[in-house]
């Protein structure tokens, strides 16, 4: 018999008694055992607990809680900027707590128009679709784009372009990380009429520079769509902080379509596709994830047009954040410790088993300073990491500070 094949027989009742090991006997019979179904998660929650991968949900305090914060992707430091949180409150007074609605019905207000006005003309895009997040604006493009064609992914792409990947049911071809090339021999040798390329613009974890131009280039030559997330290059990559399409010097190429997050570098939620006017209107047509949820909350959509308002003015941001990022990898090398050189904000730190990364992580709490830990699944097994984020508005005397942490979690290395 399969494994997977339940035998025919009586259900557990309510009271009946569960056995040491999970499944249910029914009271003095000899009847077919079934697995408890909660007995199940308790024993994968052991093992990940075993394997330093239990992960738990901390709240933070409403506002500044002592700690130095390298671990958010609020870029620029504008998420609690009083400009944001003003029109926030305004755009609740004016239009009310949620959107009420899908965008098709009553999901959509002018300020999401505005919005989308706004996000395409600052990215040099011709048009931009507001999407309720930046997952699901992924979601929509890959699945929707890809839909009985060919997708080919960057290993090394966000869980949220995986997870579309799988929704758009399309044959998914993932190339080595950042390699033009295998994605050239991946478009050639297809058999789909269709296809589209998906790389993340910076990689969330890494921190690199996808190859933009190149990927272009050879999606172009095979009539390919060139999908690139723009989640952690937007408001920072560029000297004005366009992102790294518009860097690359291909804002209007006709062929690449732009998803971007207004949760990072603009401080506040949201995400968006931005693309030619056949992409949009694709989207709206059919894009599952776009039809069938609810429309941005107005307070979101007013915040990140604020945001906007702020980048636009203040071309001065994006190279402030980059600039602490380079300084901070500077640190890291300096005691060291791996790291690549960042294109962005994000600078990485390997350190190996989940349990490494966690220490580390603990060693700068004690320092007073919040840095992210990843652990798999967010990395593959082995390269467990701090995860640490640059910000437009980290001070010289927060860099001192978190230097200190490095050079400690550089000492315990020597000991893991
Ligand atoms: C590369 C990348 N794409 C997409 C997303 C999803 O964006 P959002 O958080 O707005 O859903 C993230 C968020 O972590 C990300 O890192």
């Amino acid at each position: 018999m399969e494994d997977n094949v339940v035998p025919a027989g009586p259900v557990a009742r309510p009271g009946d008694a569960p056995a040491g090991d999970g499944t249910y006997s029914t009271a003095g019979t000899s009847e077919t055992m079934r697995t408890d179904p909660l007995e199940r998660l308790r024993t994968a929650a052991a093992a990940r607990e075993a394997a330093g991968l239990r992960r738990a949900l901390r709240p933070r305090t409403p506002t500044h809680d002592g700690l130095i914060d390298v671990a958010s992707n609020d870029y620029l430091g504008l998420s609690r900027d009083p400009r944001l949180i003003e029109a926030a409150v305004a755009a609740v007074r004016r239009w009310g707590a949620g959107s009420t609605g899908s965008r098709l019905v009553t999901g959509s207000t002018r300020l999401h128009a505005e919005l989308e006005e706004r996000l395409a003309a600052f990215a040099r895009a011709p048009r931009a679709l507001v999407f309720s997040s930046g997952y699901l604006a992924n979601l929509a493009a890959v699945a929707t784009l890809g839909a009985g064609g060919l997708v080919v992914s960057d290993e090394g792409n966000h869980a949220s372009i995986i997870d579309a990947c799988r929704l758009s049911r399309a044959r998914v071809a993932v190339t080595p990380h950042n390699d033009p090339a295998a994605v050239g021999k991946a478009l050639a040798a297809r058999e789909e009429e269709h296809a589209v390329v998906v790389t993340d613009a910076v990689f969330s974890v890494d921190g690199d520079l996808a190859p933009i131009a190149e990927l272009h280039e050879v999606a172009s030559r095979h009539g390919a769509l060139l999908i690139v997330d723009e989640a952690h290059s937007l408001g920072v990559v560029g000297e004005d902080g366009r992102g790294a399409v518009h860097a690359a010097g291909l804002a209007d190429a006709p062929d690449i379509v732009r998803t971007v997050t207004l949760s990072k570098s603009l401080g506040a939620q949201g995400g968006a596709v931005l693309g030619a006017p056949e992409i949009v209107d694709t989207l709206v047509d059919t894009g599952r994830a776009f039809i069938f949820d609810t429309g941005l909350a107005p307070a979101s959509v007013a915040s990140a047009l604020a945001a906007l308002d702020i980048v636009s003015g203040h071309p001065d941001l994006p190279g402030r954040a980059r600039g602490n990022a380079v300084a901070l990898a500077r640190a890291v090398r300096e005691r060291g410790l791996p790291t690549l050189e960042p294109a962005a904000a994000v600078v990485r730190v390997v350190l190996g088993p989940p349990d490494a990364a966690l220490a580390a992580a603990a060693v700068f709490a004690e320092h007073g300073v919040r840095a992210g830990c990843f652990r798999p699944p967010s990395v593959p097994s082995g390269r467990s990491c701090l995860r640490l984020t640059a910000r437009a508005n980290l001070s010289s005397d927060d860099l001192a500070v978190i230097g200190r942490a490095l050079t400690a979690v550089a000492e315990m290395k020597v000991s893991v």
